[in-house]
């Protein structure tokens, strides 16, 4: 017997970044200033994340891309993988994205990529945490509640049937 389904979410817009909790601009002004420090020479696509912990502290990450360009990681990852190292215990409440093109900020949203979306999804499975994810351009802002949104059926440790240690 076939079954039909459908997924769907709701997910806010914001013309100005102003209009943001005062928490929320506050991080995506930090995700903007952290993509003056990426490394993009290939892309010239610099793109900053920051991160807002459950203590509050502020986490950045940015792209550093690699000749050989597989190597390269972006900056949600980068800024994911520092929470961790870093501040173990501290889990990922909020993500903020910010990208300049050569023009300046993108005018619209960058959305993150298909391995940056499977790295949240592990990071709101191991902590039982969602992470709401900010997306800003600057003409539009889009704020995503949490991150299994952005991956539905996604692949995670359930399908190993294994208890991590
Ligand atoms: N990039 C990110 O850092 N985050 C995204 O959300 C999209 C893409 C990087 C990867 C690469 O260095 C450059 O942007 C162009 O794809």
């Amino acid at each position: 017997m076939r079954r039909s389904n459908n997924i769907s979410f709701s997910y806010s817009e914001f013309e100005k970044a102003e209009e943001l909790d005062p928490e929320d601009h506050e991080l995506l002004i930090t995700a903007q200033k952290a993509a003056l420090n990426a490394y993009a020479p290939y892309s010239q696509f610099r793109v900053g994340a920051a991160v807002r912990l459950q203590s509050g502290k502020i986490i950045i990450g940015t792209n550093v891309e690699n000749a050989a360009f597989p190597s390269g990681i972006c900056a949600e990852r980068n800024a994911l993988s520092t929470a961790s190292a870093n501040h173990p215990g501290d889990v990922p409440a909020v993500i903020a994205i910010a990208a300049f093109t050569g023009e300046g900020l993108t005018d619209d949203p960058v959305s993150p990529c298909g391995n940056c979306r499977q790295v949240i999804a592990e990071e709101e499975y191991r902590n039982s945490k969602t992470i709401r994810i900010i997306l800003g351009g600057s003409k539009k802002i889009r704020i995503i509640e949490k991150g299994e949104d952005l991956l539905p059926l996604q692949f995670n440790r359930d399908n190993l049937k294994i208890t991590p240690r």
